[in-house]
């Protein structure tokens, strides 16, 4: 008999929320078959140049071809991805498409709207759970906040709206409507936040009926 598809779980959250220690320490309680991708993928040819984007804030593209570029490089890896789980591995996976529709609709460019933004993700590799970093302290005292492309404040605060929104929206977008758990991590240490974590992943129905 085959392997059983693997799972794909998703952290996604705001700059700065401790999303890539939490996926790292994910990774690990799950064991030798998992995984772990983070979006962007800066190794790739396309993920180069939307870390130039990053940290070079003259570097000019359009609104919309930026948003292409975070398009385009995730799905220049759901082969991969889906492979992987056709393989019976898990991925932990650091920001996805989420991520690539609310910072784009949160620029707030006439015809920039979440539909538009999530057109060009339809159809990549569905997450099987999704949990949202909710951090509520400020970012001010925040080791490196600042140093990238939409990094700062006032902007972090639209990309949390567009954030909620799209959940509010995904049942009419995502017609399998997978589950989005917001996990609050105000004021908690690593330790707690993946412990937080990790009872969220162990509860959920779709993941604990797979073998780990
Ligand atoms: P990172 O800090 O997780 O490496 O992500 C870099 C920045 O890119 C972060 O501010 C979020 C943003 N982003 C997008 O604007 N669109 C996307 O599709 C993704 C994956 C990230
Ligand atoms: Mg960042």
């Amino acid at each position: 008999m085959s392997n059983p598809r693997g799972k794909l779980i998703l952290i996604e959250g705001l700059d700065r929320t401790g999303k890539s220690t939490q996926c790292e320490i994910l990774r690990q309680r799950l064991g030798e078959s998992t995984t772990l991708m983070k979006f962007p993928d800066r190794t790739t040819a396309i993920g180069q140049q939307i870390n130039n984007y990053l940290i070079d804030s003259s570097y000019n593209l359009p609104d919309q071809a930026a948003h292409l570029l975070f398009s385009a490089n995730r799905w220049e890896r759901n082969d991969y991805i889906r492979n992987k789980l056709l393989d019976g591995e898990n991925i932990v996976m650091d920001r996805y498409v989420y991520s690539g529709v609310a910072y784009s609709a949160a620029k707030e460019i006439t015809g920039m709207d979440l539909e538009w933004c999530y057109s060009c993700d339809r159809g990549l590799v569905r997450p099987d759970l999704t949990l949202f970093l909710v951090n509520n302290e400020s970012n001010d005292n925040r080791e490196g906040f600042g140093e990238e492309r939409y990094e700062n404040n006032s902007f972090q605060e639209k990309v949390r709206q567009q954030f909620y929104k799209l959940f509010e929206k995904q049942a009419s977008l995502n017609e399998d409507n997978n589950d989005v758990v917001i996990v609050n991590v105000t004021g908690c240490t690593i330790e707690q936040v993946s412990e937080k974590i990790w009872t969220i992943v162990q509860n959920n129905k779709e993941i604990s009926s797979s073998t780990f």
